[in-house]
């Protein structure tokens, strides 16, 4: 079977996001938009780290994917004036390799490390007393002769990255000393967003056509900026270059995205638990198979913002539709959950 075409509304990583992602992605905290609570505390974290001339402490960015948590690990390294090394979970096979990235680092550098959670459990290891005491356990000789000596690694700023908080193993969640959680955007901030970058990439337009396309971007700062890139080729060709409200519009139907955004596996999953599962409880499991995706993108990509909208409800028992499901799909509640509305 061939893999599906990738989703316009996913905010995961499409391999023509990433000439996107780097012309667009802001350099300095004042430029990013929206998360206001985490940029506060950051800009207060920094401030004191450079007073202190330490380095900043180790922090984790949790959340969906397309929300900005690659772009505020480069943020802050600018911010610091630091270098960033980046690598990810999958990419750390061996402990030994970690503990080469790490003896390589400089004074104060940051160590960024996305999708953290998959961190292969030796090179967890390795981490613990890095982050703790800047330094690497090192086993020399096997058996009964075996000891360990203590290398000392540069003070260094590890930022992790995950979409999966709860995967993330507890000793590694406890040595980070700050925790974020970058939510969805609301409509004011992803329309600031949209219109900074149409300015960027000097694309004509009017804030109705570009709110048009906030409306629809789940609240995701990737997923948005595909969103004008579409609309302005669709702007280009058939409308003299402006994205107005008319023309954002006739692009967004063309691409099958409905007025909150959602696509077609939206639908489908919604469809899928009202109709043939009754509405649910019915495990993720279950849903997936119906509808031929991988559960992991289900959980990743549209759970979190069906959820967001009120559409989804995660119950110990499995998913369930919410009434409001319903009436976005035009179909009829049963009583029992109509029943909730006047409790
Ligand atoms: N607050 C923001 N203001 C403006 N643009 C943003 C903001 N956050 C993200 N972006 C844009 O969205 C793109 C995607 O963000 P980014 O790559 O940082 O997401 P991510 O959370 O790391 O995603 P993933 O989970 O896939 O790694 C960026 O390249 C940038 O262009
Ligand atoms: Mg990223």
């Amino acid at each position: 079977m061939d893999a599906p075409a990738p989703r316009i509304t996913s905010g995961k990583l499409q391999e023509d996001d990433l000439a996107l992602d780097t012309t667009l992605r802001p350099r300095r905290l004042e430029e990013f938009i929206g998360q206001e609570k985490i940029k506060d505390n950051l800009s207060i974290s920094i401030a004191a780290a450079q007073q202190r001339g330490e380095p900043l402490d180790h922090l984790l960015l949790y959340g969906p994917p397309g929300l900005g948590k690659t772009t505020l690990a480069h943020i802050i390294a600018h911010e610091m004036s630091v270098s960033v090394r980046v690598t990810s979970g999958p990419a750390i096979e061996r402990a030994g390799d970690l503990a080469a990235i790490l003896t390589n680092l400089q004074e104060s550098d940051i160590l960024f490390i996305d999708e953290v959670h998959r961190l292969p459990r030796a090179a967890e290891e390795v981490l613990y007393p890095a982050m703790e005491d800047f330094a690497l356990d090192i086993v020399l000789g096997r058996g009964p002769g075996a000891r360990s000596v203590r290398l000392s690694v540069p003070r260094f700023t590890l930022i992790g990255a995950t979409t999966r908080y709860a995967m993330l193993s507890p000793p590694l969640r406890d040595r980070f000393g700050a925790v974020y959680r970058l939510d969805f955007y609301d409509g004011v901030a992803i329309a600031a967003i949209v219109r900074r970058s149409a300015g960027l990439l000097g694309v004509a337009s009017e804030d109705e056509g570009t709110d048009e396309i906030a409306r629809r971007s789940r609240g995701t700062p990737r997923v948005v900026n595909r969103l004008l890139r579409r609309v302005r080729d669709y702007a280009q060709v058939r409308a003299e270059g402006v994205i107005t409200s008319e023309v954002a519009r006739e692009a967004l139907a063309r691409l099958e995205i409905d007025e909150l955004g959602l696509d077609e596996v939206d639908h489908k999953v919604l469809r899928t638990i009202i109709e043939k599962f009754d509405g649910g409880p019915v495990g993720i499991e279950t849903i997936a198979a119906s509808i031929s995706e991988e559960a992991d993108t289900i959980m990743d990509v549209y759970e979190p913002y069906l959820m967001q909208v009120g559409f989804l409800q995660r119950t110990p028992r499995g998913r369930v539709a919410t009434r409001h499901a319903y009436g976005h799909l035009g179909l009829e509640a049963p009583p029992q959950l109509q029943q909730r509305l006047l409790e």
